[in-house]
């Protein structure tokens, strides 16, 4: 079986002629993980640490630190950040699971706060009224691979003294406001490098930050709280990437920009075939850069069409296309039920009950992009009441 065909697989149904992810491994890869195995020398490696040097230089930051997933980069970073119990961290009402719940393993709370319908980031203007004595971090997240509003995240942070972390899981190059990559501009940042992101290690994540004392805790967490052997000062844990995961990286990294180049002319591509069509939402990046199109979330407007967006992807996956909701909103759900955290996310809401995404990887071929256009343009119509 083909290297490319293995993710796949696992989405697979008969429909699926059109996957919503592809990853691209090449023989380059499958060489550095061979040496690595050959050198029977699988942690503390030599690529571990040459990707996390290449990776500080491309965000442009002093320090990134692997680990084994996005999500343990998360726990490491919170920590890092002194957050325990009873603190309080800000984070929009809508990502993945493990924005909301990594502060509750420190014995934290996560505080929602609704999305905008405008970039489908957190509403700043919604952020001030949740802060209290309890709040420690501001805890944004770059969502499509959009930067969220940054500007005003670190002005209410600095009045509040709150530390900010980027969720820059899926915003690998993303620009804020055409200028900082995203990963850069908070305390502390940090991506996942699992297979539906722009590029893949296997599981893996990076923190990246400026601070060098909030590095060297990183670092200390990632490794048991080891100062040094047998001095085990702060708690720790194994959390760090494995050198076949730095070996992929590495490789993969230098594709990277490549890679969200073609993203962003899909992205772009979508958007201009699609703006038209009446009853679609197309989303609209900030600046062309602001967005890496890790993801193309499309909207049905509910108004104009008499369809649920259920009933909408049903028709795309008969026409051999895979689409997907990403994300439930997180007050629905009921890992957060005993943190009483109220009901009033319309933004989110309305978001999860009409938008889903569309197929985005390079090796689209122009013939599936038409496809996939011309699709949703048919469904609409059929549906407009
Ligand atoms: C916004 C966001 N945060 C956190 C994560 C967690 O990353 P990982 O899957 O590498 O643990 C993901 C990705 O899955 C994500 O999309």
């Amino acid at each position: 079986m083909a290297i490319n065909d293995l993710y796949e697989k696992s989405l697979d149904t008969d429909k699926i002629k059109i996957p919503l992810t592809k990853i691209t491994l090449k023989e380059e890869e499958v060489e550095a993980v061979s040496e690595v195995i050959r050198s029977g020398w699988l942690i503390f490696g030599k690529n571990v640490k040459i990707f996390e040097e290449n990776f500080a230089r491309l965000i442009g930051v002093k320090h990134a630190i692997a680990v084994n997933s996005g999500s343990s980069g998360l726990l490491v970073a919170l920590q890092a950040l002194k957050v325990k119990r009873d603190d309080e961290v800000i984070v929009p009402d809508m990502s993945f699971i493990s924005t909301g719940t990594a502060c509750m393993y420190l014995g934290a709370k996560p505080v929602f706060v609704d999305i905008n319908l405008k970039d489908y980031c957190i509403d700043v203007s919604k952020i001030e009224e949740r802060i209290n004595r309890k709040t420690r971090v501001l805890f944004p997240v770059h969502y499509w691979g959009h930067t969220a509003e940054m500007d005003k995240i670190c002005e209410l942070a600095q009045k509040y003294n709150l530390k900010v972390l980027e969720d820059a899981a899926e915003a690998h190059l993303s620009t804020y406001q055409g200028k900082q990559l995203a990963g850069s501009i908070g305390d502390l940042g940090i991506f996942s490098f699992t297979p539906s992101k722009p590029m893949t290690t296997g599981e893996g994540g990076m923190i990246t930050t400026n601070d060098d004392k909030l590095a060297e805790r990183c670092r200390k967490i990632i490794n048991f709280g080891d100062y040094d052997k047998f001095d085990n000062r702060i708690l720790g844990f194994n959390f760090r990437m494995q050198d076949i995961n730095g070996a992929l990286g590495r490789v993969q990294l230098k594709r990277l920009a490549q890679s969200i180049n073609i993203r962003r002319e899909i992205g772009s591509y979508y958007t201009k075939a699609l703006s038209g069509i009446q009853g679609v939402i197309c989303p609209v990046p900030r600046t062309e850069t602001d967005t890496n199109y890790q993801i193309y979330p499309l909207r049905i407007d509910l108004d104009i069409l008499r369809c649920s967006k259920e009933e909408f992807m049903q028709d795309m996956l008969d026409q051999g296309i895979h689409c997907r909701t990403y994300y439930p909103a997180f007050h629905k759900q009921g890992v957060f039920k005993e943190l009483n955290i109220g009901n009033n996310y319309p933004n989110a809401e309305l978001f999860e009950k009409s938008s889903f995404v569309l197929p985005i990887f390079p090796k689209l071929t122009a013939s599936q992009k038409e496809h996939i256009v011309k699709s949703v343009k048919k469904i609409a119509e059929r549906y407009i009441r």
